[in-house]
């Protein structure tokens, strides 16, 4: 699908983006693994999460309500998932492979977990290597390195103490996940702080989480019990439509119901640092995720570096980030961001290579890329979206500012994240 963007001058109005795809995934998982009903509210229909939902229901779990934000889950405990009878397909979903990777090594039967082109392409030796020490057998080729991978389930895995070499999310949770499997307590430590909402579901279902800075650890064969799960609206969704609002001229938007948990709020930071013209309103929580509508106008924004610990907790915001460069007063320079090349697509090489398209002054690093201000974005161009969601919707946004109309191929891809993107960014044009 071809998706085509005009200029059509300032956004007004008032919306709600959907639910946080990090949460909704861990919804599921938890839920799954629960005793009792787990009633989700807010849940992401967006292809990733889908992934995950059928992988639970290939094991034999009961989902009501699937394909709306409304879902009840089954649980079926720790340990009454079902050997899938065929392979396990997660698509496109990263989150859903790794996670699912600490599970199944956990489980007491064989599984084969596979995906698309792109995520046969990501590494899963990340997290097939720690599992292994926990006693998990995996298959798969480049030493159970990439999908499909085969997965000869142990029922029963050691504990282990864990130095991860990345601020990676998916590291730490596939790791603390299979440690619900382990005799003891399992350790995580990771060298910078990445995204914590699998800690903290899990110790909202039950299981005894303890957080020291860094590390985590999590105490097996815990009893979890099925909860009522709100999930706040995703502020990686919410974040295009910030940029969108800032760059455009007389625009002034709210986003309501966005989740900022202090792990995942980032680019809040990074857009204060470039001077953009926002403010939190109505501060609260809701199931212990901070939450708050974003109200946000046309912006004159300033150049900034994003670099250091700040990039575990807006990786999925570098690339419309970088378009909020390409319209700032001076240089931006992203660095430390290496983590963007294993990603959905390399995001560096792909928003180098769509920014030039549009006419950006952009420079390649092997860990980021510098992007000159200022710069009247070309229109009557065709994007590529490299079949990422976060690419694809990063173009359409630069599109607003384009002379003359942008057009993304493969934009279906928006699906797995953002399934009414198109039609928000409608409503919000006058
Ligand atoms: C995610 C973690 C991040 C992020 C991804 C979702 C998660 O990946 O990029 O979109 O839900 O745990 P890494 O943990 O690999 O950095």
């Amino acid at each position: 699908m071809r998706l085509r963007v005009e200029a059509k001058g300032g956004l007004q109005g008032r919306i709600k983006v959907p639910g946080d795809k990090s949460i909704s995934h861990r919804s599921v998982m938890l839920g799954s693994l629960a005793e009792g009903k787990t009633e989700i509210e807010g849940f992401l229909t967006g292809e990733d999460c889908l992934s995950t939902v059928k992988a639970f229901q290939d094991m034999g779990v009961k989902i009501e309500g699937v394909g709306t934000d409304q879902m009840v889950v089954h649980g079926v405990g720790l340990r009454g998932l079902k050997e899938p009878k065929d392979l396990l397909d997660f698509g496109n979903s990263g989150t859903t492979t790794r996670l699912m990777l600490g599970i199944l090594a956990g489980q007491k039967f064989y599984s084969v977990a596979t995906g698309d082109d792109s995520l046969k392409s990501r590494p899963m030796a990340r997290v097939t290597k720690p599992l292994s020490t926990m006693g998990g057998e995996f298959y798969g080729r480049d030493n159970a390195n990439l999908l499909p991978i085969t997965v000869v389930g142990q029922g029963e895995l050691n504990s282990i103490s864990y130095d991860s070499p990345v601020a990676s999310a998916q590291v730490k949770s596939a790791v603390l996940l299979a440690g619900l499997y382990g005799e003891g307590v399992t350790e995580v430590r990771e060298p910078a702080k990445s995204r914590d909402h699998t800690e903290r579901m899990l110790e909202y279902f039950g299981a005894n989480i303890e957080v020291d800075g860094l590390a985590v650890k999590v105490e097996g064969n815990p009893k979890l019990t099925g909860k009522k799960v709100v999930v706040p609206g995703d502020i990686s969704s919410a974040a295009f439509l910030m940029v969108a609002a800032m760059i455009t001229e007389g625009s002034e938007i709210i986003i309501e119901n966005v989740g900022l948990n202090p792990t995942r709020d980032g680019v809040i930071e990074a857009l204060r640092k470039m001077k953009g013209n926002f403010e939190l309103l109505n501060q609260r929580e809701v199931n212990g995720e901070p939450i708050a509508d974003i109200k946000v106008k046309s912006s004159q924004l300033k150049g900034t570096i994003i670099d250091g610990d700040l990039i575990p907790l807006l990786i999925d915001e570098i690339p419309i980030l970088a378009v909020a460069a390409s319209q700032a007063e001076g240089k931006t320079i992203i660095k430390d961001a290496e983590e963007l090349r294993v990603k959905e697509t390399d995001r560096i090489d792909a928003m180098v290579k769509e920014l030039t398209r549009l006419g950006v002054e952009v420079k390649e690093r092997e860990d980021g890329m510098e992007i000159v201000g200022k710069q009247q974005i070309t229109g009557g161009v065709t994007c590529q979206s490299y079949h990422d969601h976060r690419i694809a919707m990063s173009m359409a946004v630069a599109g607003l500012i384009a002379e003359g109309a942008v057009e993304v191929e493969g934009a279906e891809c928006i699906n797995i994240s953002f399934p009414n993107f198109k039609e928000l960014l409608d409503s919000l044009s006058k």
